[in-house]
Order: structure tokens, then sequence, then C-alpha cells
């Protein structure tokens, strides 16, 4: 595993749509490995493939420390409530935002041997689902703020 270099707000490869993984190679499984040492090396709960450069339909998510979840292609199925809070991005250090988000998420997506599985979750597990999906297709939490952004310490959270 390694560390890979986390793309930061300004880089083009932010702003591009990602595209579908049509089989998990050798390759694919190291690059899931580097994106979770990364997230966690960075302490964020949150990580989409095009934050390391790679424009492929992958995530990586752990919101406790102890609940890695991968997302291969996933896709936003169902979404309820509304929640309006702070939000960071590992590609915006030292940065955050108020964004409104929906408090409820379901999220269809495959895993590491593309089998189909489903993710669900509330508050902050909801927030990073909506966020990073929106890096697959070149969005950022940026561009949803109400108000403007604000200086926060290095270890909140961030995806
Ligand atoms: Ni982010």
């Amino acid at each position: 595993m390694a560390l890979r270099k986390i793309r930061e707000l300004g880089d083009k490869v932010l702003t591009k749509r990602c595209k579908e993984v049509t089989e998990v190679t050798e390759r694919t499984k190291t690059l899931i490995d580097d994106m979770f040492e990364t997230m966690y090396e960075a302490q964020g709960v949150g990580l989409a493939a095009p934050q390391v450069g790679v424009l492929k339909r992958i995530v990586v998510i752990d919101t406790t420390g102890e609940d890695p979840i991968l997302l291969i292609n996933p896709v936003l199925v169902e979404t309820s409530g509304e929640q309006s809070g702070q939000e960071g991005c590992l590609s915006v250090p030292g940065k955050a935002g108020i964004v409104t988000r929906p408090n409820y998420a379901k999220v269809e997506a495959y895993n590491e041997n593309m089998e189909k599985i489903v993710v669900e979750g509330t508050e902050l597990l909801a927030r990073a689902l909506c966020h990073e999906l929106d890096h697959l297709d070149g969005h950022l939490y940026v561009e949803k703020i109400e108000g403007d952004l604000f200086d926060v310490e290095p270890e909140e959270e961030e995806a």
C-alpha cells in the first residue's frame, strides 16, 4: 500500500466526470487499498478516486474509524429529509462551509468482487455518501455552501 497525493481545489481533475469501473483488476485493488490508506492518514471520513487523480467511479468512506465502506459505480437511489451543517473536504484543506444535504441516503453500488451492494445511512454517513458521489461527477461541496468558506482546525472531519 502507498499514500497517494491528494489533489486540491483548482486541479482540473476534480471537475471531470469519472468513468464506470468494468473490471476490478490488481491495479484497481491497489488503488482501493491506497485510497483507504490515504484517507485514514489524512484523517478524512471519505475519499473519491478523482481526489487522487484517477477518473474512476470508486469511493471509500469510514465515518466511525471502524466501518470501512467501498463503493464501486455507486448510484444514489433514495434520499429523504434534510440536514444543514458543516462540511469539509480533503481537497480543500483547512476550510469548511455550511451545506444542506439529505438526512438519509441510500446508495446502490458494487463491492470489490463486483457484487451488488446497498449502503444506507443517516446524518454524517448520508452527508458523506452525497459528498463523495458528487466528486465522481466533478462537483465539490464549495459549489453548494451557504455563505462563505471558513477556516477550521486540521483535525476536524474532512471528506
Ligand atoms: Ni471531498
